[in-house]
């Protein structure tokens, strides 16, 4: 995308402001129109590309689609769904009844539960794998359907090695999805990495404000992209259009909000890591947490989540929770506000998160606020 033998190549920043506009003629709107109609004129047999039916498709959508999809650098355009994951269950859907499915023992924890969901009813073999052990996700790929992958994971923040499972599941005819909702494309582009499909939650970074619940999909040949779309259809997992409309507005700033807060992950991660009511924090920026090189070596940026454990166990990290004033207490991320919560808070989360680990979403306030709120919070509760 940003290939400087190309003139007209764009940066990533640049594209996120300039891509999914209106075509330019005299006295055209800047900004893409919200059509509302759940219906198109039509009779006869529909021609290609003719707009019929909104649960089938309408061009609300298309200028994020086509964002999207010149983010991740796709040639096909996205699909957007009503939810991440309403369009994690359309990669799902790829997985016949008795099939297998590898995936991060520490994925979100609702993409767990689907698997386990189609464990029960369809039989399918669920594996569990830690996504930053190369050799035990490629060894678990024989004979699997698909391979889920998120990479940091969430919460624990494990990097993968990408490139190298995305050609382990290739050379073995494993369908490949990454979850890029913590890398965002600005981090990483799996697509590039050998990936087959891209989903994100975009009710995250990519809308920004946490005012919106929406998925997308963005998949490396037609013939995916077409199954997605049937997929949408013949669910109706669709989003609406003023949602889709409000993520591409919050689109436009992708990248300055991700430079901001990831530069105060890092440096609150760096000020956690030394500070005395603190036993551990997890942040790929951090020279000597066990996903530093890989992140280095294969992401723009470290993101913009951290994993921190206060002292005192849950009932410490809960305590930090209750104390704090300016960081928001909520669960989701990826919102311009900073907020915090304990994940084993849920009984569904994965046993081998700890039960202390709080997980920050860092926002894109001044990094002394942040600061001051997170050490007197600490100090006032564990301290
Ligand atoms: C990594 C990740 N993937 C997918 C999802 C699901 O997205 P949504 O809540 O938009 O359905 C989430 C939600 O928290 C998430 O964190």
């Amino acid at each position: 995308m940003s290939d400087p033998h190309v003139p007209d190549a764009l940066s990533p920043a640049t594209v996120a402001v300039a891509a999914g506009r209106p075509e330019r003629s005299q006295g055209a709107p800047v900004n893409p129109p919200i059509v509302l109609s759940s219906t198109y004129v039509s009779q006869g047999v529909q021609q290609p590309g003719e707009l019929l039916y909104t649960r089938m498709d309408t061009e609300t959508w298309h200028p994020f689609e086509e964002a999207l999809a010149a983010l991740e650098g796709a040639e096909h355009p996205g699909v957007v769904f009503g939810s991440g994951m309403a369009a994690i269950a359309a990669v799902f859907s790829a997985v016949p009844a008795g099939g297998k499915v590898v995936l991060p023992r520490h994925a979100y924890q609702v993409s767990l539960g689907f698997a386990d969901d189609l464990a029960a009813r369809a039989g399918v073999e669920v594996v569990r794998v830690d996504v930053a052990d190369t050799d035990q996700v490629v060894a678990a790929l024989d004979g699997a359907s698909l391979l889920l992958v998120e990479s940091p994971t969430n919460p624990m923040l494990e990097v993968a090695d990408l490139p190298a499972l995305l050609a382990a599941a290739r050379e073995r005819g494993v369908l490949s999805a990454v979850d890029n909702t913590f890398a965002t494309p600005l981090g990483q582009q799996p697509l590039a990495h050998g990936a087959d499909v891209v989903v994100h939650s975009v009710t995250k970074y990519l809308a920004g404000h946490s005012d919106v619940v929406l998925g997308a999909a963005v998949a490396r040949t037609p013939e995916l992209t077409a199954a997605l779309r049937a997929y949408r259809t013949l669910h109706g997992s669709i989003p609406g259009p003023f949602e889709v409309w409000l993520a591409l507005r919050g689109l436009r700033t992708l990248a300055l909000r991700v430079e901001r807060s990831q530069q105060n992950a890092a440096e609150l991660a760096r000020r956690l890591a030394e500070h005395p009511d603190v036993v551990e924090v997890r942040h790929p920026s951090l020279p000597d947490d066990p996903g530093h090189e890989r992140a280095t070596r294969l992401m723009t940026g470290y993101g913009s989540i951290l994993g921190m454990r206060p002292r005192g166990g849950a009932a410490g990290a809960d305590a930090v929770v209750a104390a704090v004033r300016l960081w928001v207490p909520a669960t989701s991320l990826g919102g311009v506000e900073s907020s915090l919560e304990r994940r084993r808070r849920f009984a569904t989360e994965s046993r081998t998160v700890p039960e202390d680990l709080l997980r920050l979403s860092v926002g894109v306030e001044d990094v002394e606020d942040l600061w001051r709120d997170l050490d007197r919070a600490l100090r006032s509760a564990v301290g």
